[in-house]
């Protein structure tokens, strides 16, 4: 059995391979029920852990939250934009939003000053979140470094019920105090919630990709082991898959040209996208002949995660690419065409939302 260290660069491959080590279950009957969310219909998130207790508050109209924290480094991009519009999609199911700027983790771990990750969450995150869509006004924030009491002394206790041999066999042997103190301060992101003094027990789903699943089992596992102290309901999970760079390999922070920010400049980003790599054919003629792989191609997957909605469009395009009648330079211009539309109309909203952003960080909490 691999272990997966959260904290490392590399992309989880075989999701099925994952699923089957570490119990996350299939989505079920919950991509149908749950189809109104693009990602959950077409199994971009395909996994999930109790994700059942979410399931019945929903139902049932009961209470019940949403966690989430961002990590505070490099520019907003379509792959957190995914986690954003799941996150927005729980909250108009009627979820209590609780998110977080780790700023904590990225300072022992990355070396990112306070300052510069308070910068990046307000203008990053926040307002962005709020031009997707997230209402201000429903969403508890803070930053790790600077939050409440009881949240701290939740996280100093936590430590009292997990052994050092423990975290070695969770997050693998060069482990360091300053994950060890991340590891912590993310069990408490999340189970903190659940404290009186925010609220009390109450189902709470933390969406996440593959790579934060060690987090999610040491936080369910403490939350069993203070389930007497302070009634904690074991934390829910959906999972999803990592967009592709738009070099194909790994989306990264580091390399702006394996992806598009929500903050570049549309013609950028169409510019970026004429680049991108495709499953087009060496020649016209065999592309013609062989049709394209709409697999393997960046451009589809624009539009399979965000671009293209409805799926008889999708799937039309998808068909077409196959029969060899749709070539790869005519679609790229279409697929620059839908990102610039977005763009523009989204860094509207974002500018308007800024002000929103701000206000929030200060709030009291
Ligand atoms: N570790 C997460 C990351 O690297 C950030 C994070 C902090 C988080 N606390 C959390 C994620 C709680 C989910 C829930 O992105």
């Amino acid at each position: 059995m691999n272990e997966i260290d959260p904290w490392a660069s590399s992309s989880v491959e075989d999701y099925e391979k994952l699923m089957r080590d570490f119990g996350i279950q299939p989505m079920g009957d919950y991509q149908g029920r749950y189809s109104d969310l693009r990602y959950i219909r077409r199994g971009i998130i395909f996994g999930q852990r109790d994700l059942g207790r979410i399931d019945e508050a929903v139902q049932k109209k009961k209470r019940f939250a949403l966690m989430t924290g961002l990590m505070p480094s490099g520019k907003f991009h379509f792959g957190h934009k995914m986690v954003a519009d799941e996150i927005i999609w729980f909250q108009q199911k009627g979820a209590d939003i609780f998110s977080c700027s780790a700023d904590i983790e990225s300072y022992v771990v990355r070396g990112i000053s306070f300052e510069d990750a308070r910068k990046t969450a307000i203008e990053e995150y926040l307002a962005n979140y709020i031009a997707l869509g997230l209402d201000p006004e429903r969403l508890s924030f803070w930053f790790q470094s600077d939050y409440r009491t009881e949240y701290y002394r939740l996280r100093d206790m936590l430590s009292k019920k997990v052994t050092f041999n423990e975290l070695k066999a969770i997050y693998g042997d060069d482990l360091t105090t300053g994950k060890i103190i991340s590891a912590l301060t993310q069990a408490a992101d999340i189970l903190h919630p659940q404290l009186a003094e925010f609220g009390g027990p109450r189902p709470l789903v933390v969406p996440v990709g593959a790579d934060q699943d060690p987090h999610i089992r040491l936080t369910r596992d403490l939350a069993q082991r203070f389930s007497e102290e302070f009634k904690f309901i074991p934390p829910s999970a959906t999972y999803h898959k990592f967009m592709s760079g738009l070099q194909g390999g790994k989306m990264s922070s580091s390399n702006p040209q394996s992806y598009i920010a929500l903050t570049d400049e549309p013609k950028d980003a169409g510019r970026k996208i004429m680049r991108a790599k495709t499953g087009g054919r060496a020649t016209v003629e065999e592309q013609k002949k062989l049709g394209g792989i709409p697999e393997q191609c960046m451009i589809y997957e624009l539009y399979l995660y965000h671009l293209v909605d409805d799926d008889r469009e999708l799937k039309e395009i998808y068909g077409k690419c196959k029969a060899g009648t749709l070539l790869c330079g005519e679609d790229k211009k279409h697929c620059a065409q839908l990102m610039e539309k977005f763009l523009s109309e989204h860094q509207k909203k974002r500018d308007s939302a800024l002000k929103d952003a701000r206000r929030i960080a200060e709030r009291k909490r």
